[in-house]
């Protein structure tokens, strides 16, 4: 956790105003405190409302929103409680994800359109929804979206055991949603990035990260020899998301302590 007068804290996003999704857990969770912690107002989404309360819910700097990222009712709701209390937004991240394991021969239709629905087409739902808020900027700084994407967008673990396909071409799909988008958003001034996390500690990998094997297996592939933390992770998205990466768009940061390079 991002303490405000931490080391850790700058003010690269005073004034901002900031929406994350999947912001209840895990790396949407350091994400959108990072992005409090520079000094941003935000708008926590998240399916789970329970966990958004828990963690946000004393904070006169956040509008907890429950929505779900696949489901457009939700996200019209959602949004327009976003329009009517900032009027404008200067940066989203499209945060909110699954994975779910199998082999190919017995990955069913339903299982492939789920993830599908969470990983690719709600961030494209998401960002049509704030789109015209982004747009709406004041002008005196850049705004942007940042997709998480994930290492597996590029590359395929599969000597993990745990093989995902439906998980490698969903982030696949979004890297290319995050390039496309850039060059339309860039006529906009709303920049397009994506950030590609290895293995970070979070809910989402507790499960594969118990088994001993595991562990010791990734932390000898990752050259810096450590699994990532969601802190990791929210450092880049702020960078991206703040006027230092004002001519940065349609990129990548890999936040992977090395994975990629072999
Ligand atoms: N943890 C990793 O190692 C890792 C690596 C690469 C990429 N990622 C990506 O990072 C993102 C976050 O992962 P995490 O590890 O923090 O996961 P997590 O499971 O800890 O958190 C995900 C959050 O998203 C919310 N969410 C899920 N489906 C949603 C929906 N349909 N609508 C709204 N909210 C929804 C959940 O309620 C939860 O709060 C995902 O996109 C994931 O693919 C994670």
């Amino acid at each position: 956790m991002i303490e405000k007068g931490s080391d850790s804290m700058g003010n690269r996003l005073e004034g901002r105003l900031a929406a994350v999704t999947g912001a209840a857990s895990g790396n949407g969770r350091a994400i959108a405190e990072k992005m409090l912690a520079e000094g941003a107002r935000l708008a926590a989404i998240d399916l789970n409302a329970e966990a958004l309360d828990s963690v946000f819910g004393d904070r006169p700097d956040v509008l907890t929103v429950e929505a779900n990222v696949t489901d457009e009712d939700s996200l019209k709701a959602g949004f327009g409680r976003i329009r009517d209390e900032f009027g404008h937004l200067d940066a989203l991240v499209n945060n909110a994800g699954i994975a779910k394991f199998g082999t190919f021969e017995d990955l069913s239709r339903a299982e492939w359109d789920q993830v599908f629905a969470v990983n690719s087409t709600g961030p494209f739902l998401v960002s049509r929804e704030a789109y015209p808020l982004l747009k709406a900027g004041n002008g005196d700084h850049t705004r942007s979206i940042v997709n998480i994407t994930s290492v597996e967008a590029h590359i395929v673990i599969s000597s993990s055991g745990h093989p995902q396909i439906h998980y490698n071409a969903s982030k696949g799909a979004l890297l290319q949603l995050t390039r496309a988008l850039s060059v339309e958003g860039a006529q906009a001034g709303v920049r397009v990035n994506a950030v590609a996390p290895g293995f970070i500690e979070t809910p989402f990998t507790a499960e594969s990260l118990k088994d001993p094997k595991a562990r010791d297996w990734m932390l000898e592939r990752t050259p810096m020899g450590r699994i990532g933390k969601p802190e990791d992770v929210a450092n880049g998205v702020a960078f991206l998301s703040s006027d230092e990466a004002s001519w940065i768009t349609g990129t990548t940061l890999f936040i992977d302590g090395g994975w990629t390079v072999y």
